[in-house]
């Protein structure tokens, strides 16, 4: 017992030791792999919300969480785009570097719709709830529409 415990804390040890090293020296290609795990997450709560305000699938109290799920996600997006990270197959526009005012009130706008669709998620009427989701829907487009190339 005692050693298997000695086992967990050295892996833990060296796990932290690793990670702390790695936020010193983020990569340029993993800084681009982690923004697409975020965007990505973005995608998943956007999917499954969609489908709950569509009544697709039963809400019991899961549309409120994937909002928030929205709202966490969201609040990362001003960390996610460090410069000289459009590097592989990223399809960051030099935009979001060169019109860094512009790119800041998209990121803001995104933050400003994802909080309204928590509350309206929270407390509002279906009418409500579908006017704060497509407003979201349109602020990832915004964004996407000037900083991000498109694939085809
Ligand atoms: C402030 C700008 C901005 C906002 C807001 C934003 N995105 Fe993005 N998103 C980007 C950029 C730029 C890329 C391209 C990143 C890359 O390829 O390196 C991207 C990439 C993506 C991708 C990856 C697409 C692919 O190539 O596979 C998905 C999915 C995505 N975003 C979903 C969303 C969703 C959903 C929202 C809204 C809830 C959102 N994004 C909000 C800028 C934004």
């Amino acid at each position: 017992m005692q050693q298997k415990l000695i086992g967990v804390l050295a892996t833990l040890t060296l796990i932290l030791g690793t990670s702390l090293t790695a936020i010193a020296e983020t990569s340029a290609e993993d800084a681009a792999d982690y923004r697409l795990a975020v965007m990505t997450s973005l995608r998943g709560h956007m999917t499954a919300a969609s489908m709950i305000v569509r009544g697709l699938v039963e809400d019991n109290g899961y549309l409120a969480k994937h909002a928030k799920g929205l709202e966490m996600s969201v609040s990362e997006v001003h960390r996610v785009f460090p410069e000289g990270s459009n590097v592989g197959e990223s399809n960051a526009l030099p935009a979001i570097w060169e019109d860094t005012d512009k790119f800041k009130a998209a990121i803001e706008k995104a933050e400003n719709a994802s909080a309204a669709f928590v509350a309206a998620a929270k407390s509002g009427g279906k009418d409500e709830i579908g006017g704060a989701f497509r407003n979201l829907g349109g602020s990832c487009r915004g964004c996407h529409d000037d900083f991000k190339m498109s694939d085809d």
